[in-house]
């Protein structure tokens, strides 16, 4: 057993920024080159030891179901040939890991959610990645470098954060921290709003889509109420925590593509072909 034994993937969503393709395509299946967003993120989860994942999803989004389920006749029709191997970078993920789905039926927030996968997480922190924010790196991925820092402080909940543009605030979570003590990069958060306007905002500090979560995540989502949308968000359940000192904002090393927005997700792809085309 690791440290962090599950990663949930909130993967709901309707991604109404990528319509029309997301009529009929789950938005995290969307490729990077040939492999789907969803499968950088299980990469990333299975690079900390992480074999089970859960999927919350929704009835239109079979299509991630099927892509990690064997694929009996297109096997068939490339056996034996160079194609083969193709299959191989898909397929070794069902060799090892365990998928879970579960259907959030009404889209009412992250943090509804997340805690709609309560009943498939146990008693134990557990991670939770965006698909459409794709990170990258040369060292450590980013999920590796929160779990070291969650080793360090196994009762706080751990946000990965970057600087972002004064303007662009409004898009994200954004936190108010100071630096834990002998640290450039870890902030010890004492605020934390959820999509403030540019002069509501703590800092330009955004949380992106890397969080490790202590198990009592689920009782302050219990106790969090709607936001004038009506969406539970995880951003307010969080802040109950932090009031107790209990959430660290992490900056991370690497680079991330917002693929959540066309702009981002083409120049994840140019990136990518840049360097392995
Ligand atoms: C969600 C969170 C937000 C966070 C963002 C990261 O927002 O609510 O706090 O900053 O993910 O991608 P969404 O992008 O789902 O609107």
């Amino acid at each position: 057993m690791g440290i962090i034994n599950k990663c949930l993937f909130p993967v709901a969503g309707y991604g109404t920024r990528f319509l029309p393709v997301t009529k009929a395509i789950p938005k995290e299946m969307l490729p990077i080159l040939t492999k789907p967003l969803i499968q950088y993120g299980v990469e990333e989860a299975m690079n900390v030891g992480i074999f089970s994942m859960i999927m919350v999803t929704n009835k239109y989004k079979k299509a991630i179901e099927n892509y990690f389920k064997p694929h009996t006749d297109i096997e068939k029709s490339i056996k034996n040939t160079t194609k083969e191997a193709l299959l191989d970078e898909i397929n070794y993920l069902g060799e090892w890991c365990n998928f879970a789905y579960i259907e959030q039926q009404e889209m009412l927030g992250l943090g509804h959610a997340i805690y709609i996968g309560k009943p498939l997480i146990g008693n134990e922190a557990f991670a939770v990645i965006l698909p459409d924010d794709l990170c990258t790196n040369d060292g450590d991925t980013v999920l590796l470098q929160m779990t070291k820092l969650y080793e360090q402080n196994p009762d706080c909940c751990i946000v990965a954060i970057e600087e972002v543009m004064g303007s662009e605030v409004d898009k994200y979570g954004v936190i108010d921290g100071e630096l834990l003590k002998g640290s450039s990069n870890a902030y010890r958060v004492h605020n934390m709003v959820e999509k403030p306007t540019p002069a509501e905002a703590p800092s330009n500090l955004a949380i992106i889509g890397r969080y490790i979560l202590t198990h009592d995540i689920f009782v302050a989502l219990e106790r969090t109420k709607p936001d004038k949308n009506g969406e539970i968000q995880i951003t307010d359940a969080l802040m109950t925590l932090a009031k107790a000192g209990r959430v660290i904002a992490y900056k991370f090393q690497g680079i991330r593509f917002d693929c959540g927005s066309v702009k981002g997700f083409v120049e994840a792809n140019n990136v990518f072909a840049k360097e392995q085309l």
